[in-house]
C-alpha cells in the first residue's frame, strides 16, 4: 500500500511538476475556486479585476481582454473560470496547440455568443497566421474570411459578437508584441506566500473532508513550491498517509514524515531541482552554464527546465539567470552543505 502511494502521479518524471496530471484534472474540479471571493492571494490582481468587472457590468459592455502570465499551477485557468462566472457568461476553453488551422479558430469565434468568455490556454503557441486572425477579432470584433480561390478569391468581413478573450501563458517572453498590445488587462501571477498556501490547504481540506492541524497545513505550505496545484496534490497524498498510517488526521508530524517519505525537502525541492542545482555546483563550478548544457547534463528537456524548474529556484534565490548562463547562488551552496564560494564574483564575471 505504502509503495503505491509513493509511486503516485506526483512522482511522474521524478519531478514535482506544476503541470496538471490526470488525477489533478478530476480532483481540481471540486477544489477550483468559482468566485472571486474564493480566490485566495494575488490580492492586487483580484482587487483590480473586481473593479474592472463591476465597471464593465455597469456599462453593459464586455470586459476588456485579459492576459495572464505565470508558471503552471498558479491559478490561471481558475481565474478564467471565475471571470466567466462573475460575468454570468459562457466560458469556451481552447488550448492553443489544438488549434491547427485558421478555420478551427474561425469556427470557435463565429460560434461565440454576445458576452461570452473565450479562454485560450498556452496562447504563446498559436501559429503566427492563426494569431493574426485574433487581431481584428480582439480589436473590432470582426473576422476577415477569404472566400474562393485564385483570381476569384475575395475577402469578406464578418461581425462577431462582443466577447472577452482571456489568454494564459507560462512564457512571458514568447508573446508577440502585437498580440500583447491588444490585451487591455495584463496580469503576472506570483508564487503564493506560505500564509496564502495555508489558507488554500485548509479550504481544500474542508472540501475533501479531511481533518488537518495548523502545523500540518504549515508543513505542507512550506513544501509546495509556492504553487496551489502542488499544495492540493500533496494534501491528497498526506490524506492517504493519514488514513493508512494514522487516524486520518493530518498532523504536523504526519505531514513531515509523509513529505520526507516522498522526498520533498523543506524548500519543496525535489529530486530534479536538486539534480539541476548540484550539476551546476559540482560539474560546472557554480556556473555560468547555458541552459542547453544543463539540459543535456541532467536529461530534462529545456522547456520544462525554463518553465517549471527554474522560476521557483530563482524566486527562492537559489539560481540566477545571467546573459552568459545560469549560476548557483550562495544560498544554494549552503542548502546542500557546501561552503558558499564565489557566487558574487561569478555574477560579476557573467554580466
Ligand atoms: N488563488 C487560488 N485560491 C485557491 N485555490 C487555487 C488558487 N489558484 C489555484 N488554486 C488551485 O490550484 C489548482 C490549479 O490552478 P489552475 O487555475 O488550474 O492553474 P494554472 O491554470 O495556472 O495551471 C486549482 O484547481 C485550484 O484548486
Ligand atoms: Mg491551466
Amino acid at each position: 500500500m505504502a509503495i503505491e502511494l509513493v509511486e503516485s502521479p506526483v512522482r511522474q518524471n521524478g519531478l514535482i511538476v506544476g503541470q496538471a496530471t490526470l488525477e489533478d484534472v478530476s480532483a481540481e474540479q471540486s477544489l477550483r475556486p468559482k468566485k472571486l471571493d474564493e480566490y485566495i492571494g494575488q490580492t492586487k490582481i483580484v482587487n483590480n479585476l473586481r473593479i474592472f468587472l463591476k465597471a464593465a457590468l455597469r456599462r453593459g459592455e464586455a470586459l476588456d481582454h485579459v492576459l495572464l502570465f505565470g508558471p503552471p499551477g498558479l491559478g490561471k485557468t481558475s481565474l478564467a473560470v471565475i471571470i466567466a462566472n462573475e460575468i454570468g457568461a459562457n466560458l469556451k476553453m481552447v488550448s492553443a496547440p489544438s488549434v491547427e488551422k485558421s478555420g478551427d479558430l474561425a469556427a470557435v469565434l463565429t460560434n461565440l455568443q454576445e458576452g461570452d468568455v473565450l479562454f485560450i490556454d498556452e496562447i504563446h503557441r498559436l501559429r503566427p497566421q492563426i494569431e493574426e486572425i485574433l487581431y481584428p477579432a480582439m480589436e473590432d470584433y470582426s473576422l476577415d474570411l477569404m472566400i474562393g480561390e485564385g483570381t476569384a478569391a475575395r475577402s469578406i468581413r464578418l461581425e462577431l459578437p462582443k466577447f472577452t478573450l482571456v489568454g494564459a501563458t507560462t512564457r512571458a517572453g514568447m508573446i508577440s508584441a502585437p498580440l500583447r498590445g491588444r490585451f487591455g488587462i495584463v496580469n503576472h501571477l506570483d508564487f503564493y506566500s506560505k500564509k496564502d498556501l495555508e489558507i488554500i490547504i485548509h479550504r481544500s481540506a474542508e472540501i475533501l473532508r479531511v481533518e488537518i492541524e495548523g502545523s500540518g497545513a504549515e508543513e505542507l505550505a512550506k513544501r509546495s513550491r509556492g504553487t496551489p496545484r502542488i499544495a492540493n496534490r500533496l494534501l491528497r497524498r498526506m490524506r492517504d498517509f493519514a488514513e493508512i498510517l494514522g487516524d486520518g488526521r493530518i498532523t504536523g508530524k504526519l505531514a513531515q514524515r509523509g513529505l520526507d517519505e516522498m522526498e520533498v525537502d523543506r524548500f519543496g525541492l525535489d529530486e530534479v531541482d536538486r539534480k539541476l542545482l548540484l550539476s551546476i555546483i559540482e560539474k560546472f563550478e557554480g556556473g555560468p552554464v547555458g541552459v542547453g548544457t544543463i539540459s543535456a547534463s541532467i536529461s530534462e528537456d529545456r522547456e520544462s527546465i525554463e518553465e517549471v524548474i527554474e522560476p521557483y529556484l530563482i524566486q527562492i534565490g537559489f539560481l540566477n539567470r545571467t546573459p552568459r548562463g545560469r549560476i548557483a547562488t550562495d544560498a544554494a551552496y549552503k542548502h546542500f552543505g557546501f561552503d558558499p564560494p564565489y557566487a558574487e564574483q561569478l555574477q560579476a564575471l557573467a554580466s
